[in-house]
């Protein structure tokens, strides 16, 4: 158990927990604050967002001893908030729900929207409501109630502080020291790409790649080619050719020796990051197998990456082969929050499709049917991915 101590709706809460209970489950079965809603549990739907530190973030990624010190608002924190008050009448006169259970979180958005973003038009309401997923409405009345909200908000000339933006999902806390303001992130420095003592290409050889293969996250994935397997073998040489295979990444320096530069464009819910660092390719011509090793820094966060990726090609018949890959990987900073294997893991299966057909594609000498794009949504893709499983969890609601 682990001590916690932090500040709830303005109420001082002292509690022992687990070290792995969430912030979301804390708030509603310890805390007995059940507006918090659990839907995904991926971080993906945004039923369960809360505000730490004023700036909403995803309570069911969110550890709650990873909310030590930090001051959360909950739903029930906004009672008599003038701008809460008016955006629950629109939601009510503009249809903006249904069953209700995205409602809490989209409330916590709406609001964050109409503080921070006064004059957002249509489109950027949608934009910033991107991360929270509803099931009945059809987000028109959600965004008509906000739209309708905004208008009242601003004829009356309510305002209220905007939330920090500098935010981690846990990490904006209000500074603790003099020492600590003055460090604090500036909205200009927090815009500023983070920019790091070393960079990964300097440390690369003192990485310890041990740590890596024994304690991170492994994903497998299998895809086969209709090509056989010397002609697989021979494209996989060509590490610049693979790079362009896989959405959102691309070398960006040739090579020297086994190494090169290389940079991957992720886009997940409101966190875009660009991973930089250096690739080491080793190849065995014998055995068919090969690996990977990378390491990376997100140059908008202060997060790294480090993988390791084995591969090997197996013939399965005269003209095709199959593709066996083992990635394991350690995240750290911010972006480890998504580690947790199910969103990943869907993630990586839309990857590991998109890349097996752009490598199809390549090998035939046909051009590429969808360029892989500069940057990968992954958000985009793990909603589809996790459509499903979202509306599992509506449809178990509904029936009972
Ligand atoms: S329950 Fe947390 S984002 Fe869906
Ligand atoms: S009202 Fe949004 S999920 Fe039902």
């Amino acid at each position: 158990m682990k001590a916690l101590s932090l500040v709830i709706n303005g109420r001082p809460v002292k509690a022992e927990v687990p070290p792995r209970l969430n912030l979301a489950d804390f708030l509603r079965e310890h805390q007995a604050l059940t507006a918090t809603h659990v839907g995904c549990e991926h971080g993906v739907c945004g039923a369960c967002t809360v505000l730490i530190d004023g700036a909403p973030a995803r309570s069911c990624i969110t550890f709650a001893v990873a909310a030590n010190g930090a001051e959360i608002t909950t739903l029930e924190g906004f009672e008599g908030d003038p701008v809460m008050d008016v955006l629950r009448e629109a939601f009510a006169d503009n249809h903006g729900l249904q069953c209700g259970f995205c409602t809490p979180g989209m409330l916590m958005t709406a609001r964050d929207i109409l503080t921070r973003l006064p004059d957002a038009d249509e489109k950027r309401i949608r934009l910033e409501l991107s991360g929270n997923l509803c099931r009945c409405t059809g987000y028109v009345g959600i965004v008509k109630a906000i739209q309708s909200a905004q208008a009242a908000v601003n004829k009356a000339g309510i305002t209220q502080k905007p939330a920090s933006r500098a935010i981690g999902p846990v990490g904006s806390h209000p500074p603790a020291t003099a020492q600590d303001y003055a460090r604090r992130p500036t909205a200009e420095s927090a815009a500023r790409p983070v920019t790091t003592a070393a960079s990964p290409a300097e440390n690369f050889d003192a990485i310890d790649w041990q740590t890596v293969a024994r304690d991170g996250v492994e994903l497998r994935q299998s895809f086969s080619v209709s090509f056989p397997r010397d002609q697989v073998w021979r494209f996989f040489a060509d590490l610049d050719q693979v790079a362009r295979c896989m959405p959102g990444a691309r070398l960006t320096g040739p090579m020297q020796g086994n190494r090169a530069e290389g940079e991957v464009n992720v886009k997940l819910g409101p966190i875009v990051s660009a991973f930089r660092g250096t690739l080491d390719a080793a190849r065995d011509d014998g055995r068919f197998a090969g690996t990977v090793r990378g390491a990376g820094r997100d140059s908008k966060s202060p997060s790294s990456a480090r993988a390791i990726l084995a591969y090997a090609v197996q013939p399965t018949a005269a003209a095709a082969s199959q593709v066996d890959v083992s990635v394991k990987f350690l995240l750290t900073g911010a972006l480890a929050q998504f580690s947790r294997s199910g969103l990943v893991r869907d993630v990586a299966d839309h990857l590991t499709r998109a890349f097996a057909q752009n490598l199809e594609a390549r090998l035939s000498g046909r051009p590429v049917a969808a360029e892989p794009v500069e940057t990968l949504d992954a958000a985009a893709m793990a909603r589809t991915a996790l459509w499903s499983r979202v509306s599992r969890f509506f449809r178990k609601l509904w029936n009972g």
